[in-house]
C-alpha cells in the first residue's frame, strides 16, 4: 500500500493534536455544566444562572461547597445543588480553574441611568469593601464575589435567599448590610450592577 508524505504527515499531526487534547483535557464533567452555564461560561438564556465566566477560581470553589454542604440550598433549581454534591475535590478545583480562565461577560442588560448612580452610592458605602470588579487585580483575594456585571435575576435570587435564610452570608457582615438595605436601595443596586461593561 502507498502512503504518502502528506499523509504521513497528516498522521503525526493528528498524533501531536490528540496528544495536545490529552494534555490539556477538558475536566470530566464539564459538558454537564455547559448545558446550563454555556460553553462560554455565561448561560444559555436562563435567567436564575449566574455568569460563571472569568470569576476568580476562590470564589467559584467557595460557591461549589457551598451548595454541598447546604449553605446554599439551591431552592430556584435543586439540579444545580444535586449536581454539586456529585463532584470530588479535584473536579471542584479543575472546574473553577477552567472556567476562571475565561473572560468575563457582562450581562448586557438595559438599565436605568438614574437608578444605576443612586446604586453606585450604595455600593460603595456598603458593598465595595467586599466586592470588587472583576477586572480588578484584588478580586480573587477579596471576600466576595464579583457582582458586576452578573445577571439581575440571579442577584435578586441571591438577596432574597440571604435574607429569608435559604442561604448563609458566611461573614455575618454582609448580613448586617443587606438588613439595612431597603427595597429601592436593592433596585438601585441591581441597576448599577447591571451598568458595567468590561
Ligand atoms: C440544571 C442547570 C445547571 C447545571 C447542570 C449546573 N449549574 Fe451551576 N448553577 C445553576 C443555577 C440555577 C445556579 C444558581 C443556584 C442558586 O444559588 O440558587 C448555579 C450556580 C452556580 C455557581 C455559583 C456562581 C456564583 O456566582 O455564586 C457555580 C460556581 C456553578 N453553578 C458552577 C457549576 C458547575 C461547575 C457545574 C457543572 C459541574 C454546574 N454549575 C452545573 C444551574 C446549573
Ligand atoms: C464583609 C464582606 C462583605 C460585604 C460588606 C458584602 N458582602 Fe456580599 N458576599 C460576601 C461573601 C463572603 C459572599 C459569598 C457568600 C456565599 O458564598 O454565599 C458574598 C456574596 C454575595 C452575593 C452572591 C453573589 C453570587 O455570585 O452568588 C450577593 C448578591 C452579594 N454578596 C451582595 C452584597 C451586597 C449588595 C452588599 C452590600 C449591600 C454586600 N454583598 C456586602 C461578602 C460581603
Amino acid at each position: 500500500m502507498y502512503i504518502s508524505k502528506s499523509a504521513i504527515f497528516t498522521l503525526v499531526l493528528s498524533g501531536l493534536v490528540a496528544f495536545g487534547t490529552l494534555a490539556h483535557a477538558d475536566p470530566e464533567k464539564l459538558p454537564v455544566c455547559v448545558g446550563c452555564h454555556g460553553a462560554d461560561g455565561s448561560g444559555v438564556g436562563m435567567d436564575n444562572v449566574p455568569i460563571i465566566a472569568g470569576t476568580p477560581a476562590p470564589h467559584l470553589e467557595e460557591a461549589l461547597y457551598a451548595y454541598q454542604d447546604g449553605a446554599r440550598h439551591c431552592t430556584g433549581d435543586p439540579a444545580m445543588c444535586a449536581m454539586a454534591a456529585t463532584l470530588s475535590e479535584s473536579e471542584i478545583m479543575e472546574l473553577a480553574e477552567y472556567f476562571s480562565s475565561m473572560s468575563r461577560i457582562s450581562s448586557g442588560e438595559a438599565f436605568d441611568e438614574t437608578l444605576a448612580k443612586a446604586g453606585e452610592l450604595v455600593h460603595e458605602e456598603h458593598c465595595a469593601v467586599c466586592h470588587l470588579q472583576p477586572d480588578d487585580e484584588e478580586s480573587e483575594e477579596a471576600l466576595g464575589i464579583p457582582l458586576h456585571g452578573q445577571r439581575s435575576a440571579y442577584l435578586k435570587a441571591a438577596l432574597e435567599a440571604y435574607l429569608s435564610g435559604d442561604r448563609d452570608t458566611l461573614v455575618p457582615a454582609m448580613a448586617t448590610k443587606l438588613s439595612q438595605l431597603d427595597a429601592g436601595q436593592i433596585e438601585a443596586l441591581i441597576n448599577y450592577y447591571a451598568s458595567y461593561r468590561p
